[in-house]
């Protein structure tokens, strides 16, 4: 068994469960790359600082190489005594370099080494997902622009309210998810500061320069306050409210395309590379990939929830509960890795069949708010008053069981007084866009520019 490096103080080992239940290492190890970096940046400062000589700095840094080379050749043998990462990669180091390697400690606590290391991998794969998530919304880009002129449908309360062009629909998702873009640029911007240097909470006993831990580190900054430092998980919080919020969009866009991909529906149709079939009933094409990546927002937001609740009611500074963020964290990093990636791949593999729409355009009465606008704009009535004889057409319709298009003139004339007339025009559903007007409409020439937008506001985050 390697040596517990604070064995001093103590005359009985833990209790196993003791050891089961505060070992970290299981989860961790997975820190390892950026926990050597940190070690490595920190015996630099601490030779610029002359707290190390130049031979014991060499001789960490080649310590530090060995180790790293038997963890990814699969040579270091995790055990639970050894607690967490940091503890293994120095236990070795020592076993491997000797005394130099024990002066590698100084002037750190893993209070701050763990806060590091935790820093620098949420800021990698941050940054890894950025470039995940705006491939993402390149995706739906191409897709708004590939179904530029089509018709759609948009629902409120899962009720068809009005014909919208299809690329508004999807750009309506771009929005959601460059909204997330943005949140991840702050999720980056909060997490790119380095707590090395607060040491276990007040700062060390040496003149050490956190500002230069950090500079090798590439990290913009160091923390104000070493107590802050240690107990701080802002930045986690951030990137899991960032997962969350995401995975929410997610779930909604999963939501839509598993009903439009029903028989009832039949909106969209998603290849066999996103399907699985059933082991009883052999028509089965089953949407497993819109349904999981809906339900992974359940899990994004439980670990936000998790964290709040970790965190809720700690005193000051370090606790060991804090250990526990890791869990949550790798959780969230992998499934919101997952959701871009698996969003992208739905997306490639669902096919809009913009012709299926109509249909229920039609009978939805989807024409009614143009024929009550028409009449505001027409005979200068009043929008309530106009609603109501749209709704009499509605109405009749219904009792006599046809769409809008199927009425005669003569009926027509029948629901509404004389003085009105009735413009055949108004039931053209593929004209319907054209008449809404302003910015966020979905008035062709507005989508246009809508998309113009969405091109230029992705090439700033490139
Ligand atoms: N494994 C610990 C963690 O992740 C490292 C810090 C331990 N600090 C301590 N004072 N026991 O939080």
């Amino acid at each position: 068994m390697g040596q517990k490096l604070y064995s001093g103080r103590f005359t009985k080992d833990i209790s196993p469960i003791t050891t089961e239940i505060t070992q970290s290492i299981s989860y961790d190890r997975q820190l390892y790359a950026q926990d050597l970096a940190v070690s490595r940046a920190h015996a630099r400062m601490l030779y610029e600082k002359n707290i190390l000589s130049e031979k014991e700095l060499a001789s960490i840094l080649k310590g530090l190489e060995l180790v790293e080379r038997e963890i990814e050749e699969g040579k270091l043998v995790f055990k639970p005594e050894l607690e967490d990462i940091h503890t293994h990669i120095e236990n070795r180091l020592c076993e491997l370099i000797g005394e130099d390697g024990k002066k590698l400690h100084t002037a750190r606590s893993r209070n701050d080494q763990v806060a590091a290391d935790t820093h620098l991998y949420l800021l990698q794969e941050a940054r890894r997902q950025k470039k995940d998530l705006v491939a993402l919304l390149e995706t739906i880009l191409d897709l708004a622009e590939k179904h530029k002129t089509d018709l759609w449908i948009a629902y409120t309360h899962l009720q068809v309210a009005q014909p919208v062009l299809l690329s508004h629909y999807l750009l309506s998702y771009f929005w959601a998810f460059h909204r997330d873009l943005g949140l991840l640029d702050y999720v980056i911007k909060e997490a790119d500061r380095c707590p090395l240097g607060a040491a276990a909470v007040g700062g060390p006993n040496y003149a050490i320069e956190p500002e230069l831990t950090a500079r090798l580190l590439g990290f913009q900054k160091t923390y104000e306050n070493s107590l802050d430092a240690v107990a701080n998980r802002d930045y986690q919080l951030n990137y899991h409210f960032f997962a969350s919020r995401l995975c929410l969009h997610v779930s909604r866009l999963c939501e839509d395309l598993i009903i439009y991909n029903s028989l009832e529906f039949g909106y969209v149709q998603m290849d066999d590379e996103i399907t699985t079939g059933s082991s009883i009933m052999p028509q089965k094409r089953n949407p497993d990939l819109a349904e999981i990546l809906r339900s992974r927002s359940a899990r994004a937001s439980a670990n936000l929830l998790s964290l709040m609740m970790n965190l809720k009611g700690l005193p000051a500074s370090y606790n060991r509960d804090l250990q526990e963020d890791k869990i949550y964290l790798f959780d969230n990093i992998k499934l919101t890795s997952e959701v871009i990636l698996g969003t992208k791949e739905l997306l490639e593999h669902t096919r809009f069949l913009p012709e299926k729409v109509e249909i229920n355009l039609e009978k939805g009465f989807a024409q009614a708010t143009d024929i009550a606008d028409y009449l505001v704009s027409h005979y200068g009535l009043p929008f309530r008053q106009a609603h109501e004889l749209t709704a009499n057409l509605v109405r009749y319709c219904e009792q006599q069981g046809k769409t809008l298009r199927k009425l005669t003139l003569e009926e027509i004339q029948e629901v509404w007084p004389q003085q009105y007339q009735f413009d055949k025009e108004l039931l053209d559903l593929t004209q319907s866009p054209r008449r809404r007007g302003g910015s966020m409409s979905t008035h062709p020439n507005e989508v246009e520019k809508q998309l113009e937008k969405a091109k230029q506001s992705l090439i700033a985050h490139l």
